[in-house]
């Protein structure tokens, strides 16, 4: 039997689904785990063997020598794809051969456990890769161009909502409407399906999406809790003006830190700021963060926090790269923070409503997946939003691979 796969190439984690033995099955992409964190780390004494994945991410976070990337599917459609990265002084890479290569060992992987070359695979897509159209469709030709390089002879793409529609579809009644909701590292994508009463099949309503994620949800947090710590809506000395918050904007978001933080340009800037800071030994904490390469560093103690927080009211930062040993955060602050973006989301799925010409009231079946469905904060908001619908998020984290692994069934075999 030809051998078939579903491919989630996430902003946060990427998870492989084949079948196998007439059984749908997860890749053991990782010693312990089936999903495989978006994540590099090029050792300065091997660049050509990168670590992928936890190990890429431990190895950095224990002073490993070299240069550590993360999320870098939001570099699709953007022009830093073209214009790639230094690793180091006289060793350039482009976007395009980190994501070939991170999806290399995926697909490596994958035909470890089948001893067989894929035949076919259906690979998920977001409904809105970018904000701006022509991003958008630059991104996914990228994304073609990506996987033809990989190695896949046959694929096609599936929007990750509707994956995550085919996975839960035996659990919906005839005569229903659902809204799933796929809440990412990302983007936050929607689609409203219609089961009839033959039940056989469903109806895709609408589509919807927005790049906003988890990501974004680190940089909200990061610069209204944690940033003052580093000098962030601070003053000069002489004037009372606040400092620029350029370098703090590049140090909360997980790409622009290799893209745009670690740069002369930016050294410079911060270096000017240091002389002048009211608050000198604040900045020279976000001087220190460039200098040693420990952005990403302090951004994954932020992103942990935020999903501690998901299961505690507050807790004790102590945080390996800020000099104040004795912060708390609650909650309530991480709530406060990304108020906005949880708004634009929630608009975002009330618009899917919209465009499909139905009521949040009509609704039957609210379906959640995604690592952001997890946030208390977002899942009361949608049950409150679509208050007369049951709730499921079986499998929230595995429902997009799963479903696309349906469809590539579906279409091959
Ligand atoms: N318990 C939690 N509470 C809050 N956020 C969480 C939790 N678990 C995971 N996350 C966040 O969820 C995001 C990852 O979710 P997921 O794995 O669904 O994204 P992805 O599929 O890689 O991204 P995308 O589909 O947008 O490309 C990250 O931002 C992570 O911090
Ligand atoms: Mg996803």
């Amino acid at each position: 039997m030809d051998s078939v796969c579903g491919l989630d190439f996430g902003t946060s984690n990427t998870i492989s689904t084949i079948f196998y033995e007439g059984e749908n099955i997860m890749v053991p992409l990782e010693e312990h785990s089936k999903s495989l964190p978006s994540s590099v780390f090029f050792p300065f004494d091997s660049l050509h063997t990168p670590l992928y994945g936890s190990i890429a991410t431990s190895t950095y976070t224990n002073n490993g020598y070299g240069r550590y990337m993360k999320s870098f599917k939001r570099i699709l459609g953007t022009p830093f794809f073209e214009l790639g990265t230094s690793l180091r002084p006289g060793a350039n890479i482009l976007f395009h051969d980190i994501i070939v290569n991170y999806l290399k060992f995926v697909k490596n992987k994958t035909e470890e456990f089948t001893q067989k070359e894929t035949d076919y695979v259906v690979v998920g897509k977001p409904v809105r890769l970018s904000e701006n159209e022509k991003g958008g469709a630059s991104g996914i030709s990228q994304l073609e161009s990506i996987l033809k390089h990989v190695g896949y002879k046959n694929y096609s793409f599936l929007e990750e909502p509707i994956a995550a529609a085919y996975y839960h579809q035996n659990k919906l009644a005839k005569n229903s409407l659902a809204i799933v909701a796929d809440l990412g590292g990302g983007t936050c994508d929607f689609t409203i399906v219609g089961v009839d009463d033959t039940k056989k099949d469903f109806k895709i309503l609408a589509t919807s999406g927005i790049s906003l994620g988890g990501t974004d949800i680190d940089s909200q947090f990061a610069l209204n809790v944690f940033f003052s710590e580093l000098g962030y809506k601070t003053v000069d000395k002489l004037k009372g003006l606040t400092l620029s918050d350029t370098p703090y904007r590049y140090a909360a978001d997980w790409n622009k830190i290799t893209t745009s933080l670690y740069t002369f340009k930016t050294e410079m800037l911060v270096k000017k700021m240091v002389g002048k800071a009211k608050f000198k030994e604040k900045v020279e904490q976000l001087q220190s963060l460039i200098q040693n390469k420990d952005a990403h560093g302090l951004l994954g103690e932020i992103e942990n926090s935020k999903i501690a927080l998901s299961g505690t009211d507050s807790l004790a930062f102590n945080s390996k790269y800020i000099a104040n040993k004795d912060l708390l955060v609650s909650k309530n602050e991480l709530e406060e923070a990304i108020e906005s973006t949880v708004s634009k989301i929630l608009n975002n799925a009330l618009e899917c409503c919209q465009l499909a010409n139905v009521n949040s009231e009509d609704i039957n079946y609210l379906i959640l997946t995604g690592g952001t469905s997890k946030m208390p904060m977002i899942k009361q908001l949608f049950k409150e939003t679509f208050h007369k619908a049951s709730f499921i998020e079986k499998n929230s984290m595995n429902s997009v691979a799963l479903g696309l692994l349906h469809k590539a069934k579906k279409d091959w075999l």
